[in-house]
């Protein structure tokens, strides 16, 4: 059997990058697949959260997987803490993964930065929480943007070793889905950087909650170069901002970049950026509105992640259950 499991986590900011890199693969995957979708706020708290911004993030991230269209009786949707296999497993995973494996998670050195000996130890096991949440569902595939990969890897690796260890094929070796055209969104203002939701520039991203004038305005000042748009892709090389854009359009249009650049090609980023802008527009401003109306609604969301908990827990205890009798811990 397939089944899907990701997560996002509940920090603010969601942005185009989340949106087209995941959320929106996590509603087309619920034609084919069981899929389980996660607002991962223990993940979150790796680094400072205010409590009340955690609450309210934690609702608006669930709220942005329904405005977005992951349909809550088709797929289970809840956040980690309520789902207390997470945290348990994800302890008996600290004991498998070895320690050399986390030192080479770029995630982490990029994040701890100069800070590192000031750095969570949460942050620093991060990933293993992250494969604990996959495998506590015994999920086989695991949509999320390329930034992601490394620590699927370890998830793997972790099954490998786990599996190995204990002499038993438990554990699946899950497969990463990347797949469309903006796999990896760069900052509109800088196309060596990744479109993140602690970037200090609001200019850098188009938030999911942004108004039409904000996406245009954002949009109008995104960085470029002053040449035309080429005709094919091979001419974006060298050009970070120009193909981020095109990466961008392609993605919310649904075709290849390849087809963008056949009508584009030869244009100016006065012709691109307004169609750009309109195009935006008109994907994410339903999104938005949606969104607003269902966080005026705060007693449904919450009545979703609670049933979605629900849901969770039937899928993960058992698991949990199975994976003490093999490690020899006392019955759950
Ligand atoms: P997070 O919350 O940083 O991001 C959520 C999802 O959005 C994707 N993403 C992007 N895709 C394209 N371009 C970008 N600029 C961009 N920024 C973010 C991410 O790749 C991700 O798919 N560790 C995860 C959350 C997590 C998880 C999991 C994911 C926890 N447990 C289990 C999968 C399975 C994270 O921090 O994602």
């Amino acid at each position: 059997m397939k089944r899907i499991f990701s997560g996002v986590q509940p920090s603010g900011n969601l942005h185009l990058g989340n949106y087209l890199g995941a959320i929106r693969n996590f509603v087309r995957l619920q034609d084919g697949y069981e899929c389980v979708y996660c607002v991962v706020d223990l993940h979150a708290i790796t680094v400072w959260q205010d409590p009340a911004e955690l609450a309210r993030n934690t609702r608006e991230c669930a709220a942005t997987f329904l405005a977005a269209g992951i349909d809550p009786e088709r797929s289970v949707i809840f956040n980690q803490s309520r789902v207390a296999a997470h945290a348990r497993l994800a302890w008996i995973f600290n004991c498998v993964a070895r320690l050399g494996w986390l030192n080479r998670m770029t995630q982490f050195k990029e994040k701890a930065g100069k800070q590192r000996e000031n750095a969570s130890v949460g942050l620093y096991v991060y990933p293993s929480l992250m494969a604990a949440d996959i495998l506590a569902y015994k999920a086989t595939h695991v949509p999320v943007g390329e930034d992601q990969k490394q620590h699927l890897e370890l998830t793997r690796d972790i099954a490998q070793k786990f599996n190995h260890d204990f002499g038993i094929e438990f554990f699946p070796l899950i497969e990463p889905l990347i797949f469309g055209e903006a796999t990896r969104v760069m900052s509109l203002r800088d196309g060596a950087a990744k479109m993140s939701k602690s970037d200090g520039s609001e200019a850098s991203r188009i938030n999911l909650t942004d108004d039409a004038d904000s996406i245009a305005h954002k949009i109008r000042r995104a960085r470029t170069d002053p040449e035309p748009l080429p005709h094919s892709p091979d001419g974006l090389a060298g050009r970070a901002e120009a193909a981020n854009l095109v990466g961008i359009f392609a993605a919310l249009a649904d075709r290849t970049a390849e087809d963008v650049l056949a009508e584009f090609g030869g244009r100016g980023f006065a012709d691109f950026k307004p169609a750009l802008s309109e195009l935006a527009v008109a994907v994410l401003s339903p999104i938005a509105a949606e969104l607003r109306r269902l966080m005026a609604d705060p007693g449904y969301v919450d009545s979703v992640l609670a049933a979605g908990a629900e849901r969770a827990a039937a899928i993960a205890d058992p698991v949990l259950d199975e994976v003490h009798e093999i490690v020899g811990l006392a019955a759950r």
